[in-house]
């Protein structure tokens, strides 16, 4: 195959930090509020600004409570996972690599009894029927390192006894969250929005607030990780009274993100952009001869972090780690020639290929990758990647 002629406009499919929104620059941050207090009343206004444009784009119920915390979405689920885990038994769904993190930080950190692993290998979901829901639940809604989702919140009890605890940073602004099906949901800004990595937010519902006032966790609490205030939730750190120093850089680039989204048609337009994505991947993934999804089944194929493995028989026959160099060759092959960056599988994952089609990859961008997909396969299949 004779290489492309069209390159993707921007070629960047990273799974995080993501492509910023289309026709973004530096002047975005123009009027960033920086070297100010951000506990001054300008400074606190900006960061009420997040929070609630957020709400408003994402839906969110007026009596869920969000904050912007420290330390990304990994900030966010540890500071959920530390203050709520403890009053009852906690069944923890892992499919990849995140979820399998948030299990060990229950088993091995807060080293908790009572706690059930409900686990699929890469590729697949849990069978989530076994979830008791009179325990806490932990999940990830967009496992982003397979490339597999929950397909929707059905399987989730709405009389649950437990609190539905979503780690949702892949999912969130790309795919309709439940709100009446969860209790805790926390994302990051890096993601579908493309923003600076830097904040979490946690988003509470009234369960997971009725939970911080009545139970004190056997470990102690960082204060980084303080909600509560002499046994009540502290109301000014969901109305952007943050824990400690936020970026005031971040928080303006994170309101050009929301101003954006908003600009377009809010969350409807974003799913539709992320979903557009993925039914062009998955139509020429239905006329490749090579490639495959990682996640078996369509209904779980995510429209974010879509990842894809190879198939034919040449693949096959090689040694494992002769197919994670030949994947690693065929990344390299595909940056050196500005056609795609970042698009290499997890490093636990299994080898293949992950690219973002969240909210700020374009459609035509997308399309235009397609082909040097192929012609890069066919490069490395022919032993012609290898730059030494
Ligand atoms: C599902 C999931 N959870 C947690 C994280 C960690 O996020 P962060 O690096 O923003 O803390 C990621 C990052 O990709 C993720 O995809």
């Amino acid at each position: 195959m004779s290489k492309p002629s069209r390159r993707p406009n921007n070629p960047r499919f990273s799974s995080g930090p993501c492509a910023k929104r289309p026709g973004w620059t530096l002047s975005a941050l123009e009027g960033a509020f920086l070297g100010r207090s951000h506990r001054s009343g300008a400074g606190k206004a900006r960061l009420a600004e997040v929070i609630e444009r957020s709400k408003a784009v994402l839906g969110m119920p007026a009596d869920w409570r969000l904050a912007i915390v420290p330390a990304s979405d990994t900030g966010a689920v540890e500071l959920a996972l530390w203050s709520v885990l403890g009053a009852r038994g906690a069944d923890m769904l892992a499919w990849e690599s995140f979820g399998k993190t948030w299990v060990s930080d229950a088993t091995k950190a807060l080293k908790l009894k009572d706690v059930r692993a409900i686990e699929a290998p890469y590729g697949r979901l849990p069978d989530l029927s076994r979830v008791d829901w009179a325990r806490d639940v932990v999940f990830t809604w967009n496992g982003t390192t397979s490339g597999v989702r929950v397909p929707n919140g059905d399987w989730i009890a709405r009389d649950r006894g437990g609190l539905a605890i979503c780690d949702a940073t892949s999912a969130a602004y790309a795919m309709h969250l439940p709100w009446d099906r969860l209790d805790v949901a926390t994302w990051s800004w890096q993601k579908v929005l493309g923003g600076e990595a830097a904040h979490g937010m946690l988003a509470l519902g009234p369960r997971a607030v009725e939970r911080l006032e009545s139970h004190t966790p056997p470990w102690p609490l960082p204060k980084l990780f303080r909600l509560t205030k002499d046994g009540k939730l502290d109301e000014g750190i969901f109305r952007g009274e943050t824990i400690n120093t936020p970026s005031m850089l971040c928080v303006e680039d994170a309101l050009d993100g929301l101003k954006w989204a908003q600009g377009i048609g809010g969350l409807p337009a974003l799913v539709a952009r992320a979903e557009a994505n993925l039914a062009a991947i998955a139509k020429w993934v239905g006329a490749s001869d090579w490639a495959a999804f990682l996640a078996e089944d369509p209904q779980t194929r995510s429209c974010t972090s879509i990842c894809l493995k190879p198939k034919d028989a040449w693949f096959a026959a090689l040694a494992p780690a002769v197919q994670a160099e030949t994947m690693k060759d065929m990344v390299a092959l595909l940056a050196r020639e500005g056609a795609a960056l970042d698009v290499g599988a997890y490093r636990a994952a299994p080898p293949g290929l992950r690219l973002w089609g969240g909210a700020t990859v374009e459609l035509d961008d997308m399309d235009a990758v397609l082909p040097w997909l192929d012609w890069a396969y066919g490069e490395v299949r022919a032993g012609r990647a290898k730059t030494a």
